[in-house]
């Protein structure tokens, strides 16, 4: 399973950079605008700056929710870096802009899963990546296991190429369940990715390991 963080901040992907285990980066508006990144040149920057960062796929999502709006933007991302994949909204218009840019050769990534019945359609349209929200599936006490389980189970038997790209990670627990059920990547924040290191019986045989070396080498 690739590990993608799910971020804008530079400092942040930098940091699972060094970790050494980052293989790409999601960003959304909402995460483009906690960063102060605003205008549309600073915006293209900033892009610009996190593919300098990482030779994974990198994500930007298009604003406009119109085809023609999707496509001049898709026009204008993908120019930015080799890695730049176009995150598309799953909306009428945005399937037709992925069915266009898959065409074209051009990743995509459609956001927003909420079912799979969304799911289907978007690996229809040739979407490289689907992005299904499990903390936001969550939050209002539905349950992600069984989407993302149903996704992975349909993918399979239909033979769908879509990566499934668990998003909306909350916690390593999503992450553990994540890959149990099949994603092909997950994408969170480095808090997250963190959060798998953990474990106090971890911390607790490491210190009497070094105690006992300590003890044996005075
Ligand atoms: O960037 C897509 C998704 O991971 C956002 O999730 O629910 O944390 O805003 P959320």
């Amino acid at each position: 399973m690739k590990f993608f963080v799910d971020t804008a901040d530079l400092e942040e992907i930098r940091e699972a950079a060094d970790m050494g285990i980052l293989d790409g980066v999601t960003t959304n508006p909402s995460l483009m605008a906690k960063q102060g990144i605003s205008g549309k040149q600073n915006i293209l920057d900033h892009y610009k700056r996190i593919c300098e960062i990482t030779d994974g796929d990198v994500s930007a999502e298009v604003i406009s929710t119109d085809f023609d709006g999707m496509m001049e933007e898709a026009m204008v991302l993908k120019d930015i870096a080799p890695n730049i994949v176009i995150k598309i909204p799953m909306i009428r218009d945005g399937v037709k802009a992925l069915s266009a840019l898959s065409g074209k050769g051009i990743k995509t990534n459609c956001t927003l899963i909420f079912s799979a019945g969304q799911a289907i359609l978007a690996a229809k349209a040739g979407a490289t990546y689907l992005s299904p929200f499990m903390g936001r599936i969550d939050d209002i006490s539905w349950d992600s296991d069984l989407l993302l389980e149903e996704i992975a189970e349909i993918y399979e038997i239909q033979e769908m190429d879509t990566e499934i790209l668990a998003a909306s990670i909350r916690s390593p627990l999503h992450i553990v369940k994540a890959a149990r059920l099949g994603a092909h990547v997950v994408t969170c924040p480095l808090k997250a990715i963190l959060g798998l290191l953990n474990h106090p019986l971890t911390d607790i045989g490491l210190e009497k390991f070094l105690a006992d070396h300590r003890k044996a080498n005075s």
